[in-house]
Order: C-alpha cells, then structure tokens, then sequence
C-alpha cells in the first residue's frame, strides 16, 4: 500500500471545533489518510463540550488557555508549541481553520516550518481590518501562506482570485463544513430541551453575543435593547447562552441578571444548541457560525454587527445587519413580530453555504494533490 498522507488538523476554539470535527471524522474513516488531530485549546471547555459530541480524542493538547488572555501571551505559545509538535510528527500538510488567533498563528508557524498549509474556511473577508478584530486580518494571514484554499462559496472563490495569492490550482469551493456538522447532529443526537425550562406558550427569541467590538457600550446597548423588548411584548421570552469570556459574562449577568422572561444560561452543547436554534422564532447574534447554520434551519436572524464576511444569507433575504444599535434593534424585532409578511419573507430555509459534503469534497482534493 502507499504511504498513507498525514494530516495535522489544529484548531482549538468551539467554532473551530465544530467546524473541523466532521473532517477529522472524513479523514480518519479513509485509510489513504493517517489524520492527527492538534488541538490548541484556545478554549478550553467550550472545546471539549464538542469533542465529546464528535466522540474526538485530541493526539496533542496544548491545553494553552488561560483566564482573561490576551492575545500577545496566547499567539505566542500557539507558535511556540505548535513548532515543537510539527518538528516532531513531520506532517505532509497542516489543516487550520477559519480566522482565530490559533488559525492565525498555526498558520504562521507551519509556514516557518515549510509544511503545505491547507486552510478551511477561506476567503472570507470584510476588507475591514478593524473589523471584526482580529479576525479579518487571521484569515488574511492564513489565505496568504496557505497553498489549498477550501473556500466554503463562490464570493469566498472571488475574493481568493482578487487578493492576488499566487498559488497554482489551490482554490477549491467546497461549501462550509459548518452545514456537515449540522446536519451530522440534528439527524444523529437526540437532545431534550426540557432542561432550559423554556415557556411554550411564549415565542423565543435566541440570543447570542461574543465579539470583542461589542465589548462594553455595545453590549449594554444591546442588553438595553433587550429590555425594552420584554417590557413591550408580552409574549416573548429570550434566552441567552453566554459566551464564557468574562468581557461577555460581567456585562451580561450585571444587565439582564434580574430581568423577567430573560434565561441567562452556560454555553449549550451544540446539539441542544441546534436544537434550541430550529425552535426560535427570531434569532439576534454576532456569531459567524450561526449566521451560517440558521438559514438552512429557516430561522430569520439579525445580526449584531455592521458589517458580514457572511453576505450570501443578506442576498437571500433571511439575515439582516442591525448592528448593536438599541433603536434598530428594538424596530426590527418589533416588524418581526407585528408584521407576519415581513416575517414569512425572511424565514425562508435557504442553505447558500452548503449541502453537507463539504468534508468529502475537501478529502478528495487533499487526496488528488498529494497522488499526483
Ligand atoms: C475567540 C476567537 C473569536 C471566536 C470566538 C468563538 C480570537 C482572537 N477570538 O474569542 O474569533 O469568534 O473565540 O467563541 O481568536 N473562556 C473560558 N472557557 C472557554 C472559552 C473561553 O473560560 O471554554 C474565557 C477565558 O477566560 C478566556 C476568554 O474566555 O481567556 C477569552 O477566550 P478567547 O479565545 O481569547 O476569546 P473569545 O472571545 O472566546
Ligand atoms: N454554539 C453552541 N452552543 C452555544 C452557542 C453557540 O454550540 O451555546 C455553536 C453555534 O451553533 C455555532 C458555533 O457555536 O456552530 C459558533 O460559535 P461562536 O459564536 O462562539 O463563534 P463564531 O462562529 O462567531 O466564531
């Protein structure tokens, strides 16, 4: 038989982790492939919640997180450690992930070691540097000295082509993997929600805030927003699984603490997660994962946030930007609620990021590069 292509996947945050698990699952099913899986744990519970979903036992840890971190300490170490492991296993590609400090400085150090660099989730660019922080500008990197470009659409393709990367044959569209996952869990993982105690006779609107531009004033905005919500409509409830950074936590808890129909609650698993998205009636969230997967849940979402990375669910109609301005907040809601057209126009289950191949499709290219 050949040698087998060895694969070190590396990620280490929970979006990384959800994204890149259905790949280590695709990989290690095939036997041209040996797949190592490379974990940073830049995040370390909201890690292993989906490790344990995905049933993946990491083959190194570097279990580098630490309270309240910063990104000078954690960038450093990410590079640091990442050398020694690469200089010890010898991959003949390294896969990294979307656009995080552990995407970003992998990147980095597999480029200083001279190993091909596969990247997931590329092209995705707001041409803000500032915006999202850093994000924008880990992508950038990872696109740079990345010689396979698995880009999840054809605007991602584009935006590979325009920024003049000069790789040959390395852009490939595949979809997003994010669409594999979800799939993955929703037809696999039976989940109970009866846990969150949610009202069924109340409509749910799913909350979700973590970016670092919304720290402090936006987040208040944001709370506020909420607040003058459930003190106008009855018939809602809001639960809001918070993001463990504690810029997140104090701002959260010391806002809507004690707020009537307002469920704080621990990041979900993502299966109850999933879940809990399909039963929302409106969805608010400056994620990037879930502007991805609630389109295909049918679910209208507005984003907290002015600009996306992620325009192919705005050209659908099913997102809309509102920023973490209170005022528009609070009037899009209200249309949302009030005007059952306006509602129906956006909750239309349309899937512009995948068909839940992404991962096979990513294997096959890997494959017929490293044959060839
Ligand atoms: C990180 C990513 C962001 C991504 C987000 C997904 C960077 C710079 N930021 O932001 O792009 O959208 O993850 O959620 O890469 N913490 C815990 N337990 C956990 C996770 C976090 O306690 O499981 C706390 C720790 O105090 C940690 C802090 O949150 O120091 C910040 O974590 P960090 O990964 O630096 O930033 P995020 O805001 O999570
Ligand atoms: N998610 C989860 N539990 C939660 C909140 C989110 O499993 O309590 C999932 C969500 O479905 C998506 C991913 O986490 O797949 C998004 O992660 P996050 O919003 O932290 O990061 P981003 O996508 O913005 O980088």
């Amino acid at each position: 038989m050949n040698k087998k292509i060895k694969v070190v996947l590396v990620f280490g945050t929970r979006p990384e982790a959800i994204k890149m698990a259905p790949l280590v699952l695709e990989l290690k099913k095939r036997e041209e492939f040996e797949a190592i899986t490379l974990v940073t744990a830049q995040h370390r519970q909201m890690l292993d919640q989906v490790l344990e979903l995905f049933d993946i036992v990491p083959d190194y840890d570097l279990n580098l997180m630490k309270p309240n971190q910063n990104l000078w300490s954690l960038t450093t170490d990410v590079i640091m450690q990442t050398k020694e492991i690469f200089e010890k296993v010898k991959p003949d590609i390294v896969l990294v992930h979307g656009d995080t400090t552990t995407a970003g400085a992998t990147a980095l150090s597999a480029f200083y070691a001279r190993i091909p660099i596969g990247h997931v989730e590329a092209g995705l660019r707001t041409f803000n540097k500032d915006y999202p922080f850093p994000e924008e500008i880990n992508r950038v990197l990872a696109d740079a000295v990345s010689d396979m470009h698995f880009c999840p659409t054809d605007g991602s393709v584009e935006n590979i082509k325009k920024s003049g990367i000069k790789t040959p044959n390395s852009i490939y569209k595949t979809g997003n993997t994010v669409i594999d996952a979800l799939l993955y869990t929703v037809n696999n993982k039976e989940v109970d929600l009866d846990f969150i105690n949610l009202d069924p006779n109340l409509k749910t609107i799913l909350l979700t805030s973590h970016r670092r531009e919304n720290f402090g004033k936006p987040l208040e905005e944001i709370c506020d927003a909420v607040i003058e919500l459930i003190n106008s409509n009855k018939d809602i409830q809001v639960v809001y699984p918070v993001h463990l950074n504690p810029n997140v936590q104090n701002t959260v808890r010391a806002k809507l603490g004690n707020v009537e129909r307002v469920k704080l609650i621990d990041p979900l698993d993502y299966a109850p997660f999933a879940s809990l998205m399909k039963k929302s009636h409106i969805i608010l969230t400056d994620s990037g994962g879930v502007q991805e997967e609630a389109p295909s849940l049918g679910v209208p979402v507005l984003v907290l946030r002015d600009e996306t990375e992620r325009p192919e669910a705005l050209e659908y109609g099913c997102v809309k930007l509102v920023g973490a301005h209170k005022d528009k907040i609070v009037s899009t809601v209200q249309k949302l609620l009030n005007d059952k057209d306006f509602y129906n126009s956006m909750k239309q289950a349309v899937n512009p990021y995948g068909d839940g191949l992404a991962s096979s499709r990513i294997a096959e290219a890997i494959l017929t590069r490293f044959q060839n």
